[in-house]
């Protein structure tokens, strides 16, 4: 039975777990550290199953308005089993509680052909998320997408 809840310690190296288990999405070692290090400044919701947690997701509050998903992870012998879902559902909730309007996130775009970004797009799509645009924030060779979810009815 997996339980939704907020995570307030050991949010570093419950984030390094999930992380380091998605070398494929989360290989590159400078990427894991960056979103390690921001772990325990934002809120962070994780996904447990008895001990472990099997996926998280850490938020910000990027404006009145928006809160920002700066990072999701599902351990991989547990994907396509509604975890992700579970999560999204769980932050938009938290996020109407706030106050805010909009979810937001960043994610490498389709001008990258690479399919495990698809994977994450198709994804996002899917819990109702819209592509806005590339944008160059991670340099010239990574295609950086803000998606967007509206929050109002
Ligand atoms: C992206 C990720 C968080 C999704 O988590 P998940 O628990 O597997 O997703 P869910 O089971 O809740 O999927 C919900 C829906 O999203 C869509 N979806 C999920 N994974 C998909 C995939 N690989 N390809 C196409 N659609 C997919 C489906 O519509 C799915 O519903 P269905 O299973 O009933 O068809 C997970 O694959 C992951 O950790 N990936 C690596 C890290 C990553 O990409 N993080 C996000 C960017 S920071």
């Amino acid at each position: 039975m997996i339980e939704i809840e907020e995570i307030t310690t050991n949010k570093a190296g419950i984030c390094r777990t999930i992380l380091e288990a998605l070398p494929d999405r989360f290989g590159n070692q400078r990427v894991v550290e960056l979103i390690v290090k921001e772990a325990p400044l934002l809120s962070m919701l994780g996904a447990r199953d008895g001990d472990d947690y099997v996926g998280m997701m850490t938020v910000k509050r990027q404006t009145p308005q928006t809160i920002e998903i700066r990072a999701l992870g599902v351990m991989p012998d547990r994907h396509r089993q509604g975890i992700g879902r579970a999560l999204i559902q769980e932050v938009e909730s938290y996020a109407i509680q706030q106050g805010a309007v909009l979810l937001s996130l960043k994610t490498v775009g389709p001008s990258d052909p690479n399919p495990i970004y698809q994977n994450t797009r198709a994804f996002y799509h899917a819990l109702g998320f819209v592509q806005v645009e590339e944008l160059p924030l991670w340099g010239p060779d990574a295609a950086c997408l803000l998606m967007v979810k509206s929050l109002k009815p």
